[in-house]
C-alpha cells in the first residue's frame, strides 16, 4: 500500500486574521495569503491548516461560525477561496480547513431558531435543559469563564455551552445534526480542500447531566460514523484537537485502518508547566525530565500503530522560543535546538506562524490585549482579589495573544503585515525579528526549519525510525535515536543556557552530522541550546 502523504508531511498553520492583510483594514486575509504562498514554498510546507475563515460574529475569532458554507468579509469571498486552494494547488500545497462542530455560533440560523420555542425544529439541534432561571441545572463550567448554561427565557430553558455564552453547543445525539454537518464537509471537499482539523472534537458527545464534557461514550461511534461519511476519500488528512487524549485513545482516534482520523493533537506536554489540578494560568517550572518522558510514552505507544502530531506551538499557546527556549541571549540557538527536537520525532510537524522565525512573546498593557478567554480570565481573577502582578504574569506567559500578533513580515511600519492600524499590536521586536530578514541570512533559523522539512523528505528513517529515549533523568538534555533498518539517527539537544558536558557526541564521531545549531565545538558537551542530528549505520 502506498503511504498515506501525510506521514513525510510538515504542515503549517495560519491565523488569518494574524497573517497579512492586503486591504488595510488591518486585518489579514485570504488574499493577503495568497500574496505569501511563495515565501511557504520556499519554506518546504505541504500543506496550510487554516484556522477559521467562515461567516462568523468573531466573538472567538472566528471559532464560533454563523455560516459553515461562507467566508466572513473581514477574510474575502468564496472566490478568494477558490482562487487559494488553486494557487496552493500550483505550489503543490493542500488547504486544510479548520472545522468546529462542536458549538456554532449564537447567530447561527439553526441557533436563532432553536431559541424561538421548545416546539421549533431546530430546537433539538443545540443541548437544552429545564430549570427555573437563577438556577442551574448544575455546576459545570465554561471554557472561558463562568456557568456553562444560558436560560433563554422563550424556551423557558438553558442551553449548554463549553465555550463562551455566543457559542452553544451543538446537539450530536441528533442524527439531523450529524447529517447536516456531514453534507456540509462534503461541500468542502468538493470545493478542492485537502483536509480538516476538527476543534475540541473530543467534546462533541458531551453527556452534561452525568457531568462528561469530553471523551464521552459515543465519540469513537460518531468518529467512525463521520470518517465513513466523508473523511474516506481523496487522501484527505484529519486531525483532531483532544485536549483529553490518552496514548491509549490516541490508538483508536489514530488507527491506521483510517476508521477515524489520521491523527490526533494531544496536549500532555502542552499541560506540564502549570500547579496540578489548577488552570494555565497558575504558573509552574517546567518539569523537564517528565517533559521527555510524555514523549516517549507517545512515540512508542503509538509506533506503528497509530501516528503522533508533533507541535509546540499554536494560536491558543504561548511562543515556543519564550516558553520552553531562552527569547534573549540565546533566541536562535534556542528557536533552532526546539526544531531539531521535534522534527526529529515520528509524526506529522506543525510550524506555526512565525515560529520559522522565532517570534516570541509580548508584554503588553491590558488594554492592548483581544483575546476573549485571556480578558475574562483578567477580570474574575482582579474581581477574586489576586494581586495584577500576578494575574499580568500569567498573562504574559500563557495568554493566547502571545500567539496572534501579526506575522512580522519585515521592518517597515506595522512589520509590514498591513497599511492600516493593525486589530492587535505588533511585537516591538519585528525590526530585528522578521521575514525578510530572515530570508536574507543563509544561518536564519528560517533556513534551519528549509533544511529541517527537506531532511524528512530524504530520510525515511525520520519517518518510520522508532524512538528511544537515552539519557531519561538528566535534567538538561534531550536526547533520542531512531533507528530504522541499519541506520540510526541519534537527536542531541541541550535545554539550559549553560555548557553541559556530554558525551554522547564522542560515541556518535563517525556519524554524519545532519544538521546543527553551532559549527564544530568540544566534543564532550554541549553549548548553551546546541542541537544536533546525527545519522550512522549499525
Ligand atoms: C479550540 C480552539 C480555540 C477555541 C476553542 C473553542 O481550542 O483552538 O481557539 O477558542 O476551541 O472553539
Ligand atoms: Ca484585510
Amino acid at each position: 500500500m502506498k503511504q498515506a502523504w501525510w506521514k513525510n508531511a510538515v504542515i503549517y498553520q495560519i491565523y488569518p486574521r494574524s497573517f497579512c492583510d492586503s486591504n488595510g483594514d488591518g486585518i489579514g486575509d485570504l488574499q493577503g495569503i495568497i500574496s505569501k504562498l511563495d515565501y511557504l514554498q520556499e519554506l518546504g510546507i505541504d500543506a496550510i491548516w487554516l484556522s477559521p475563515i467562515y461567516r462568523s460574529p468573531q466573538d472567538d475569532n472566528g471559532y464560533d461560525i454563523s455560516d459553515y458554507q461562507d467566508i466572513d468579509p473581514i477574510f474575502g469571498t468564496l472566490a478568494d477561496m477558490d482562487e487559494l486552494i488553486a494557487e496552493a494547488k500550483k505550489r503543490n500545497i493542500r488547504i486544510i480547513m479548520d472545522l468546529v462542530l462542536n458549538h456554532s455560533s449564537d447567530e447561527h440560523p439553526w441557533f436563532l431558531e432553536a431559541k424561538k420555542s421548545r416546539d421549533n425544529p431546530y430546537h433539538d439541534y443545540y443541548v437544552w435543559r429545564d430549570g427555573t432561571e437563577g438556577t442551574y441545572p448544575n455546576d459545570l463550567k465554561a471554557g472561558f469563564g463562568g456557568p456553562a448554561w444560558e436560560w433563554v427565557p422563550e424556551c423557558g430553558q438553558y442551553y449548554f455551552h463549553q465555550f463562551s455564552v455566543k457559542q452553544p453547543d451543538l446537539n450530536w445525539e441528533n442524527p439531523k445534526v450529524r447529517e447536516e454537518i456531514y453534507k456540509m464537509i462534503q461541500w468542502w471537499v468538493d470545493r478542492g480542500v485537502g483536509g480538516f482539523r476538527l476543534d475540541v472534537i473530543d467534546q462533541i458527545a458531551k453527556e452534561p447531566d452525568r457531568r462528561i464534557t469530553a471523551d464521552g461514550p459515543m465519540l469513537h461511534p460518531y468518529l467512525k460514523e463521520m470518517s465513513k461519511a466523508v473523511f474516506q476519500q481523496k487522501e484527505l488528512v484529519t486531525v483532531g484537537e483532544a485536549w483529553s487524549a490518552t496514548p491509549q485513545s490516541a490508538l483508536l482516534f489514530s488507527n491506521p485502518d483510517g476508521s477515524e482520523l489520521s491523527m490526533v493533537f494531544q496536549f500532555e506536554h502542552i499541560l506540564l508547566d502549570q500547579q496540578p489540578g489548577k488552570e494555565k494560568w497558575d504558573l509552574a517550572p517546567l518539569p523537564f525530565v517528565t517533559f521527555k518522558k510524555v514523549f516517549e510514552k507517545w512515540e512508542t505507544t503509538l509506533y506503528q500503530k497509530g501516528w503522533n502530531s508533533l507541535f509546540f506551538e499554536n494560536h491558543d499557546l504561548p511562543r515556543s522560543v519564550s516558553r520552553f527556549g531562552n527569547d534573549g541571549e540565546y533566541r536562535v540557538e534556542s528557536a533552532k535546538m526546539l526544531a531539531v527536537c521535534l522534527h526529529g520525532m515520528q509524526g506529522t510537524p506543525y510550524i506555526y506562524q512565525g515560529q520559522e522565525l522565532g517570534m516570541t512573546n509580548v508584554r503588553m498593557p491590558i488594554e492592548d490585549y483581544r483575546d476573549i478567554e485571556l480578558l475574562n480570565m483578567y477580570r474574575e481573577r482582579i474581581a477574586a482579589g489576586y494581586p495584577e502582578k500576578e494575574v499580568m504574569e500569567s498573562v504574559y506567559a500563557k495568554g493566547r495573544d502571545n500567539a496572534r500578533t501579526p506575522m512580522q513580515w519585515n521592518a517597515e511600519e506595522n512589520a509590514g503585515f498591513t497599511s492600516g492600524t493593525p486589530w492587535i499590536k505588533v511585537n516591538p521586536n519585528y525590526r530585528e525579528i522578521n521575514a525578510e530578514a530572515a530570508l536574507a541570512e543563509e544561518d536564519s533559523i528560517f533556513h534551519f526549519y528549509q533544511k529541517l522539512i527537506r531532511l524528512r523528505k530524504e530520510l525515511p528513517i525520520l519517518t518510520e525510525g522508532s524512538f528511544t529515549l537515552l539519557l531519561p533523568e538528566d535534567p538538561d538534555l534531550f536526547a533520542y535515536t531512531r533507528t530504522f533498518g541499519t541506520e540510526e539517527l541519534l537527536v542531541l539537544c541541550n535545554f539550559s543556557d549553560r555548557e553541559v558536558p556530554c558525551s554522547l557526541k564522542k560515541d556518535w564521531e563517525a556519524g554524519e552530522v545532519l544538521i546543527a545549531n553551532y559549527d564544530g565545538g568540544a566534543s564532550d558537551s554541549l553549548r548553551p541550546y546546541e542541537a544536533c542530528m546525527i545519522r550512522r549505520t549499525k
